[in-house]
């Protein structure tokens, strides 16, 4: 198996699963409970808690923990929008993950009025237009730092001065950003941020949202007085102490690890052009502005599901950037967003997603498995 789809999900390491076994067999109290077995759960959860506040820099009960990205969005904005009472606008942008456009889709049919910014043929929103609608009555405004389609890394230090001038929140969906850009949450400054552990070799269905000190949020779940009265639930130990395991080793060794999913992009790229194979990457150049290990490549006349299914057949796991049900297939939103000209699915995206298990062997195979699938079409 060659697995390039890293930023779809990646796999639980040894020292990870090792880390959360005496979890389920060993510390198996609830953490709620007052005898010895709920505090030695009890304890875990606020190692792990500090363990991961201490990695992003911040306090910490300013992270409650979540099953993934998905809810912690939705925590943020139906908790500030169910607790707002004067606000009435939300502004995002045309190529958030769905956690984020369905929750304010959600919104909108509650009344809120929603703006969806316009990005450019990179991904990069359009500063003048977030300034031109943002007002007092701005709720929050909610971006994509690392875009899970085509890589773009958005400039949110901008972002942010403007969300600083018409005092509105700001929530950054750092999903994919996470163990691959440096993430200083002191220095960010912004009020909420989405984490989801199963994209930095955490298991799936945990994840935080991070809510600057002082924030009130209405809570989504009720039940009970965990996460300080804003998540409701026996707490998943487990994988609360998997997750902290899995930052802890990602965030290790950053630096080196950015700069070796961009040696990667490009050998992946410079052996297509070697090849004389026409393709296009979606997205930002490799380098600062893109999140490193995300390859989105349209090849032009070739449909992306088709050769996913070819490439699948072979043992090579990729992604297309398109959504597609029994009767139709379509070009997903965010390639929409950056090519609105484009609306047949045979110009939508191949995602190849490197991540820290992907070795050149990998790449080769991809290369040579993908050039006489498009040369074949070129012959037709
Ligand atoms: C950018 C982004 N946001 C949110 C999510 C949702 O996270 P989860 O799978 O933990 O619910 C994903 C997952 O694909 C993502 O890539």
């Amino acid at each position: 198996m060659h697995y390039l789809d890293n930023a779809a999900t990646t796999y639980v390491t040894k020292e990870v699963f090792d880390a959360m076994k005496p979890y389920f067999t060993i510390y198996g109290g609830n953490p709620s409970s007052i005898h010895q077995a709920g505090i030695d759960a009890k304890k875990a959860i606020n190692t792990a808690r500090n363990t991961i506040a201490k990695l992003l820099n911040c306090y910490p009960s300013e992270l409650v923990f979540t099953s993934g990205g998905t809810e912690a969005t939705n925590m943020c904005l139906k908790g500030l929008a169910f607790s707002n009472h004067t606000k009435g606008e939300i502004i995002t942008t045309k190529i958030e993950h769905h956690a984020t456009l369905h929750t304010a889709q959600f919104l909108e049919d509650l009344g809120y009025s929603v703006y969806y910014l316009n990005v450019d043929e990179e991904g990069f929103i359009d500063l003048d237009e977030l300034r031109s609608l943002i007002t007092d009555n701005t709720l929050v405004v909610s971006i994509i730092l690392a875009n899970n389609e085509i890589g773009t890394l958005q400039h949110i230090e901008e972002i942010k001065k403007i969300c600083d001038n018409a005092r509105t929140y700001l929530h950054i969906d750092a999903v994919q950003a996470i163990t691959h850009i440096p993430i200083d949450i002191t220095e960010l400054d912004v009020d909420f941020i989405s984490i989801s552990a199963h994209k930095f070799h955490g298991p799936k269905g945990i994840g935080a949202l991070y809510i600057k000190d002082g924030i009130q949020l209405e809570p989504l779940i009720h039940g009970g007085a965990q996460e300080r009265e804003r998540r409701a639930g026996t707490e998943n130990v487990p994988y609360i102490v998997g997750f902290a395991k899995a930052l802890e080793v990602g965030i290790k060794d950053l630096a080196e690890y950015r700069k070796r999913l961009d040696e990667y992009g490009h050998y992946l790229l410079n052996r297509l052009a070697e090849k004389g194979i026409v393709y296009r990457l979606n997205g930002p150049e490799i380098g600062e502005d893109r999140l490193p290990g995300n390859i989105s490549l349209t090849f032009p006349n070739c449909d992306c599901h088709e050769l996913q299914y070819q490439l699948h057949r072979q043992g090579i796991y990729v992604s297309t950037s398109s959504a597609c049900d029994s009767n139709n297939i379509e070009v997903s939103h965010v390639i929409k967003a950056i090519y609105p000209e484009i609306d047949d699915h045979k110009d939508g995206a191949l995602r190849i997603s490197l991540g820290s298990n992907t070795k050149y062997e990998d790449i080769d195979a991809f290369i040579s498995a993908i050039i006489p699938l498009i040369k074949k079409v070129d012959q037709l």
